[in-house]
């Protein structure tokens, strides 16, 4: 009998058609996301799951899901999962990494760049019609930061933040780099946590979200940083204090910053940072490509169809569990 197999959005990509001969596929066609009731209901009986991040799938969960025996998500964090939960019960987990990372890098470079340039403030200030002879014009308008020749200080240097080093070489900029893991990167000085945020007009936020670097920005990080200095968070919302950040913003200790990802989202209406004209905030888009999003999609459904064929997953977070 085909082994029941529920995918929570349809996803894009040729592999996922293959899939779907491999075993009984169940998709939500929404609309919207699913809520996480229904993804106990969908996912009762089933052997596999194909998800997305925005899919909380914890202990709770998988008490009720006895028959599950493996986890694909689309995507490269996998904070959204209780990794431990499945490694427990030996069910493998599987992410999509490598694809997505010139795309999330084009992405930190994107909102660093409008941060500094104040990208956001002026497209807003030229909608509004403030864009007048009164208002136009002068030595003072609108003026930022040069990004040519500035440090950037990147945190995080995994694969993402490697390719931002290069963008930022590109700029001619000095960069900095601290990372839990060791690395030597040419033309990258890797430094303590500490010094980096003191010495970077720029910093690019690019670790995982994991217990350790949960709040790894916290408010006596923040305030340690370079006055005037740019923040840039590509990677997860939980990495970054958004209140301490928000207040550092607001009393002009930190002069921008660029946010594509939040502690809660969607963000909710009365997140601070939303006040700010000087963020610019961006809905959870590094690595929004049609390209790169197919790509994803392709390696979730290569993993699923891996474990239905009882083979390991090309790409699996917890590969212990293969013995
Ligand atoms: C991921 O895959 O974890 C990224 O955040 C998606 O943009």
């Amino acid at each position: 009998m085909a082994k029941k197999v529920f995918v929570t959005h349809q996803l894009p990509g040729k592999r996922i058609h293959e899939l779907s001969r491999h075993c009984e596929m169940n998709v939500w066609m929404g609309p919207g996301l699913l809520p996480s009731a229904a993804l106990r209901t969908q996912l009762t009986g089933c052997h596999g799951l194909v998800c997305l991040l925005t899919d909380r799938i914890d202990k709770a969960l998988l008490d009720q899901l006895p028959e599950l025996e493996f986890v694909s998500s689309m995507s490269v964090g996998v904070d959204h999962i209780d990794v431990q939960a499945l490694s427990e019960r030996g069910i493998p987990v599987g992410n999509t990494p490598g694809v997505l990372v010139d795309t999330t890098a084009d992405t930190a470079f994107a909102l660093l760049l409008a941060a500094a340039r104040r990208v956001a403030e002026a497209d807003r200030f030229v909608r509004d019609g403030q864009w007048t002879a009164a208002n136009a014009w002068a030595p003072e308008f609108f003026t930022g930061k040069d990004v040519t020749g500035a440090t950037l200080g990147i945190v995080g240097l995994g694969e993402i933040g490697q390719a931002v080093a290069r963008r930022a070489a590109g700029f001619g900029m000095r960069v900095l780099a601290w990372s839990r893991t060791a690395r030597e990167v040419p033309g990258v000085e890797m430094l303590a946590l500490d010094e980096l945020l003191q010495r970077s007009d720029f910093v690019s936020v690019h670790v995982a979200l994991a217990p350790q670097t949960r709040n790894l920005l916290d408010a006596a990080r923040i305030a340690r940083m370079k006055p005037g200095a740019v923040l840039v968070n590509t990677a997860r919302g939980g990495i970054v204090d958004e209140q301490a950040l928000a207040e550092a913003l607001a009393g002009g200790r930190l002069s921008a910053a660029g946010v594509d990802v939040f502690e809660r989202e969607p963000v909710a209406a009365d997140n601070p940072l939303l006040r700010l004209p000087n963020v610019v905030v961006t809905p959870h888009i590094g690595s929004a490509t049609t390209l790169t999003r197919a790509r994803m999609a392709d390696i979730a459904a290569a993993n699923a169809i891996a474990a239905l064929a009882g083979q390991a997953m090309p790409c699996c977070v917890n590969p212990q569990v293969y013995g």
